[in-house]
């Protein structure tokens, strides 16, 4: 397995590597795209495993790395078939791996799969992505009876988080842009869901969001996780494309706006809330969550400083973050530690934010 895979893979890369070494800050689209090449082949090298069809063991993260495959290829077409041949295999492996279902205990896992069949979707036309998306709403539907209103995020109800509830907004709304004669029914999911959530008290005064809310009270605890800053802004601008209602985007800026006003180091770095290491390696995957959605919102209701904070956040990956052979660390401003698949995947969101974001 592994021999045949590096025989498909390795030749394309040699390019890629070379043009990516010689760039310099401040790059053009095309920079980025060689270096978000260079991030993935180290990525696949390292972690991906052809047998379990996972990143480095990884369930919900493999799902979120599948999403970020899927924008590369949707902004490097030579990209195509290594990201046909990865969606396929996951598409089987990982399946079967979890028994034969896309379920498990944990709505937000569930919708992270939903949401990277959904962009698999995008860049393949491949139906069977997209009715397996919609399968796992079905079952998103089954935890809509949480204390404090809006989904539970396990099934053996114990939290309401805003990452599930997110991603079910996202879910919803995009199988509604996506599947005609269904729209409806993912709309009124969609809209009801959103109005909820906003309304949740779960805002901070920077429009940024909790991480959820405490059952006994259901009032707002826990860090300002960016990845929570981030889903929100994919959904919000599905959403807005599915109702043709603009105040969803209006909502989306706050958000933006609010967490760049407090997410970043003084050299306008994107950052976790030192949180890290404190939850996990996995925290280590939340900026790229944000990168990912920021260049999504960037695409309908465009603003000059999102623009900024993905370019100059790629560029510090690529001078301060990125180790002799290629590895990128959790920390965009540097130096490189602690590396893991979620850190490379969430670092090589950025990059892919930042060329579709440059010209
Ligand atoms: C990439 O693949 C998709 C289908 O998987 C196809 O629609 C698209 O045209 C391909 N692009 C290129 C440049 O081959
Ligand atoms: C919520 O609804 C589902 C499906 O209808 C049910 O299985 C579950 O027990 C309910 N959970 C709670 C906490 O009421
Ligand atoms: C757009 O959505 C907002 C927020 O839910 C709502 O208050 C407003 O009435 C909607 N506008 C239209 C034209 O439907």
């Amino acid at each position: 397995m592994q021999l045949t895979y590096t025989i498909l893979f390795l030749l394309p890369y040699l390019a890629a590597i070379r043009a990516a070494t010689l760039t310099s800050p401040g790059a053009s689209r095309a920079d980025y795209v060689n270096q978000a090449m260079n991030a993935m082949r180290v990525l696949n090298d390292k972690w991906f495993d052809l047998e379990s069809g996972l990143w480095d063991g990884m369930w919900w993260q493999s799902a979120n790395i599948l999403t970020t495959l899927a924008d590369l290829a949707s902004i490097n077409p030579s990209f195509n078939d290594t990201a046909n041949f990865i969606f396929k295999n996951v598409f089987t492996a990982a399946l079967a791996m979890n028994g034969g279902t896309w379920l498990n205990g944990y709505y937000d896992d569930e919708g992270w799969w939903a949401m990277a069949f959904i962009k698999v979707y995008d860049v393949t036309g491949i139906t069977a992505y997209l009715s397996a998306a919609e399968d796992i709403f079905e079952d998103l539907r089954t935890g809509l009876n949480a204390t404090c209103g809006g989904q539970w995020w396990n099934k053996d109800p114990a939290h309401v988080n805003s990452i599930n509830n997110e991603l079910f907004i996202d879910v919803a709304a995009s199988l509604g842009n996506r599947v005609q004669h269904k729209r409806e029914y993912y709309r009124r999911y969609a809209e009801k869901q959103a109005n909820w959530f906003l309304n949740a008290g779960l805002l901070t005064k920077n429009n940024a969001f909790h991480d959820g809310l405490h059952l006994a009270t259901c009032i707002a605890e826990g860090p300002i996780f960016s990845y929570n800053q981030g889903v929100i802004l994919g959904a919000l601008a599905e959403l807005s494309k599915l109702t043709g209602n603009s105040t969803w985007l209006d909502h989306a800026a706050k958000t933006a706006q609010g967490t760049i006003r407090t997410l970043i180091d003084h050299n306008g770095i994107f950052t976790e809330t030192g949180e890290y290491p404190t939850h996990g390696t996995t925290v280590g995957q939340f900026k790229g969550v944000f990168a990912r959605n920021l260049a999504h919102l960037q695409s309908v209701r465009g603003d000059d400083s999102y623009v900024t904070l993905l370019t100059k956040s790629a560029d510090s990956i690529w001078q301060h973050d990125r180790d002799e052979d290629g590895f990128l660390g959790p920390d965009w401003q540097g130096p490189v530690y602690g590396i893991s698949a979620a850190a490379q995947g969430s670092a090589l969101d950025c990059l892919i934010a930042a060329a579709a974001v440059s010209a």
